[in-house]
């Protein structure tokens, strides 16, 4: 099996999370005593006016919180205007929002541990007593006050909704670009697994093999036919999401000269004949299907049977693999190993990498990309989703392990995947609700599911004509290439099977009209031959055997030697494949994952400074400026620190409500410039898509999906 993605991010980088900054804000609570905080407002000089010394907006006398950041004027209670007295513990009113008051307004022993960047908080002995999770304790009681039909206050709290400006972004892992480029090691990449069938590049590159992945998209709900999009229920009052915003980007002028420069690029631009013609017909498309979940989910599990079922996985490996699993004291596992291959995924059961796998189904080619669903390796599950034009989302069905995907008040990995793969662009989603033989093949259980995903889904902006829902077990073979055998789930089950609902799917487009843009995924090299293939999925145009590519961000030029697409050689590829190419006339050492493979007349921009426009995700740590974060762009990720926040933008109409806020808290959408520490190839968003997606990680979370606006600064 193909494996990628074994880079792991540097999380002690990330942890130096901006001490001083974050800190400055609980400093204010040193001294104070419970119901003893001090006050938060200053004069302003201005009467009328109040100083929020948070955020340092200046408030209007009569609001009791910041307008801004939401911080109460006086945290430690409301002034009673009638008596002047201060009244602790409850609150008339107030327009801060729940999230703002839960990281400003509470004193050192209400504290809680925040789950992100907990190690700013260890070094204060106040927050080191409180657990983590408590934060979220603390909102619900702070809801229930507010919402209590006993409560009069104005307050509304409302639900998140992701949906806001959720960005079709995104993503990936790989090696630094260009500043750290001579130093990369060559044969950095993980060996891949050997496969059956890999053919020309497994002779060709007999050491230190890796491989790459792809993607997919689209999917269609049983019942609703995913053409009917009018139809679709979408929230009527949902924010709108970053990526609509993007047509209305407003654009600087340098912005704007950069990008008609690009433009009349792709104007003067004219594909040769070979690219456009139609030789390869009769061959159907790929599809790259990431799979996506919660860990222990059954991801690996279903995507083993499925290869077994459709005769990709040979008995006698089948076998083997049972046997093995069971020597180990882990039989359940046995179609998991089809997908985990190394010794540390199937010593620790669960996936690391993600795992590449290929089947024919009467529409498509399908490219599997089995994720991993250990929150420690959603770098990796980037790396493979990132170029899905589709995905499969596999929940588990039974009880507490569903609501343990969902995260509870916190994100689970469900929650988190399906916010990843919506900010990809990933439009059409298949939801597996998979081990439905624990539940006893439940419709209730299921409906249940459908009902709490479903809204989650939406908030996410995902169509609901565009999500299908198939309940199925992958241990006991239920509605997985054929409807189900058991009376269980047939008595209240005639829609799709699993393989029926990837054949629904809509084919995702390609565009090969534009000049070649590959980003590379994976580099494979062989020592002895000095040859080097690279993997990734074609975004734009096309590629045959002889053609001269741009080696980016080195700058060298190589030549084509061959193509394989599904472990088979083929002559062209096109833009949607995904495909391992091999590179002749260029040092190993110069091609690296991140990098791109361009036109030679057209490189691609390769950038230490970026504006992004962004959607910070459910965060209990602030973004504040001299933020460290890690980038991910496509396959390329690098440390960056945010340097500055440009506007507050609001969430219904997408327009800046409010100049350089201090701090960035959950769920806001802002524009934002970040610097660097090397260079990335990138692209802005109206330009290419897929190499304008951008999301920020910290800790081992992701806070923030966005699209790259403008670039600031090109590196060498
Ligand atoms: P990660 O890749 O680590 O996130 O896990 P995964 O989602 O790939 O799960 P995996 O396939 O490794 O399966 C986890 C466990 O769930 C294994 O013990 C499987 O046997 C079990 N499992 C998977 N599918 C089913 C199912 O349909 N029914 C039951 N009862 N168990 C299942
Ligand atoms: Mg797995």
């Amino acid at each position: 099996m193909k494996k990628f993605g074994t880079d792991r991010l540097g999380r002690d980088m990330l942890r130096k999370l901006n001490y001083e900054l974050d800190y400055d804000i609980y400093d204010e609570y040193d001294d104070a005593s419970v119901g003893k905080l001090p006050l938060l407002d200053k004069p302003t000089g201005k009467p009328g006016f109040w100083h929020c010394s948070i955020c340092t907006n200046n408030n209007d006398e009569s609001l009791l919180s910041c307008d801004t950041c939401g911080v109460f004027r006086d945290s430690t209670g409301i002034i009673d205007n009638d008596s002047g007295e201060k009244v602790y513990g409850k609150s008339k009113d107030s327009r801060a929002s729940v999230m703002a008051r839960s990281l400003f307004a509470l004193s050192p022993h209400q504290m809680p541990k925040p789950a992100v960047i907990s190690d700013i908080f260890l070094a204060k002995e106040a927050v080191k007593s409180h657990e983590k999770g408590c934060i979220e304790a603390y909102f619900n009681d702070l809801q229930k006050t507010f919402t209590s039909p006993h409560c009069n206050h104005s307050i509304n709290i409302a639900p998140f909704k992701f949906d806001t400006p959720s960005p079709d972004d995104i993503v990936s892992s790989g090696k630094n670009a260009a500043r750290n480029f001579p130093k990369v090691p060559l044969g950095s990449t993980k060996a891949s697994s050997n496969i059956t069938g890999k053919k020309e590049i497994v002779n060709l590159l007999p050491v230190n093999e890796v491989s790459n992945s792809s993607s997919a998209s689209s999917s269609k709900d049983n019942h609703i036919d995913v053409s009917e999009s009018s139809n679709s229920r979408d929230y009527e009052d949902a924010p709108q999401i970053i990526a609509d915003d993007l047509h209305r980007l407003k654009l600087d002028k340098n912005s704007k000269d950069n990008r008609s420069k690009k433009a009349s690029r792709n104007v003067q631009y004219k594909p040769e004949k070979w690219m456009l013609s139609d030789q390869e017909q009769g061959i159907s498309s790929q599809l790259n299907l990431a799979v996506v979940g919660h860990v222990d989910s059954g991801k690996s599990t279903l995507c083993g049977r499925l290869l077994h079922l459709l005769g990709r996985i040979s008995k006698k490996q089948m076998h083997k693999n049972e046997k093995e699993a069971k020597e180990k004291g882990k039989g359940s596992f046995a179609y998991a190993w089809a997908m985990d291959e190394s010794a540390e995924e199937r010593q620790r059961g669960i996936t690391m990498t993600v795992a590449v796998a290929y089947f024919d189904s009467k529409k498509f080619r399908v490219v599997l990309l089995d994720s991993p669903g250990h929150k420690d390796f959603v770098p990796n599950m980037i790396s493979g989703a990132t170029q899905a034009d589709a995905a499969v989302l596999v929940v588990d069905a039974s009880v507490g392990s569903f609501e343990a995907g969902m995260g509870g008040n916190s994100v689970g990995q469900t929650k988190e995947h399906a916010q990843l793969i919506r900010s990809f662009g990933v439009e059409q989603i298949i939801v597996a609700v998979n081990k439905m033989d624990l539940v006893e093949f439940s419709k209730e259980r299921f409906d249940f599911i459908k009902l709490q995903l479903g809204l989650f889904l939406c908030s996410c902006k995902f169509k609901e004509s565009s999500v299908a829902w198939i309940p199925l077990s992958a241990m006991e073979n239920q509605n997985l290439v054929t409807t189900a055998s058991d009376v269980r789930l047939s008595s209240w089950y005639q829609g799709f099977c699993l393989l029926d609902a990837i054949d629904s799917l809509k084919p995702p487009q390609r565009d090969v009209s534009k000049p070649l843009l590959l980003p590379i995924c994976d580099v494979v090299i062989s020592h002895f031959v000095g040859q080097v293939a690279v993997c990734g999925k074609l975004e734009f145009g096309a590629l045959r055997a002889s053609s001269k590519v741009l080696v980016m961000p080195s700058g060298d030029l190589a030549t084509v030697q061959t193509i394989q697409r599904d472990y088979c050689p083929c002559t062209i590829a096109k833009a949607g494949d995904n495909v391992a190419v091999s590179l002749q006339g260029i040092d190993a050492g110069h091609v690296m994952p991140g990098g791109v493979l361009c036109h030679p007349d057209l490189p691609v921009t390769v950038a230490s400074s970026l504006e992004l426009k962004i959607l910070v995700l459910d965060i209990v740590t602030p973004i504040l400026v001299g933020s460290q974060v890690e980038i991910h762009i496509h396959h390329a990720k690098e440390a960056a620190r945010v340097t500055k926040i440009l506007s507050l933008l609001d969430q219904k109409s997408g327009k800046v409500s409010r100049n350089a806020p201090r701090i960035l808290t959950a769920r806001q959408s802002a524009i934002i410039e970040v610097a660097l520490d090397g260079t990335v190839c990138v692209e802005e968003f109206s330009v290419c898509r897929a190499l304008g997606r951008a999301f920020l990680r910290a800790s081992g979370s992701t806070i923030a999906v966005g699209i790259v606006t403008r670039v600031l600064e090109q590196g060498s």
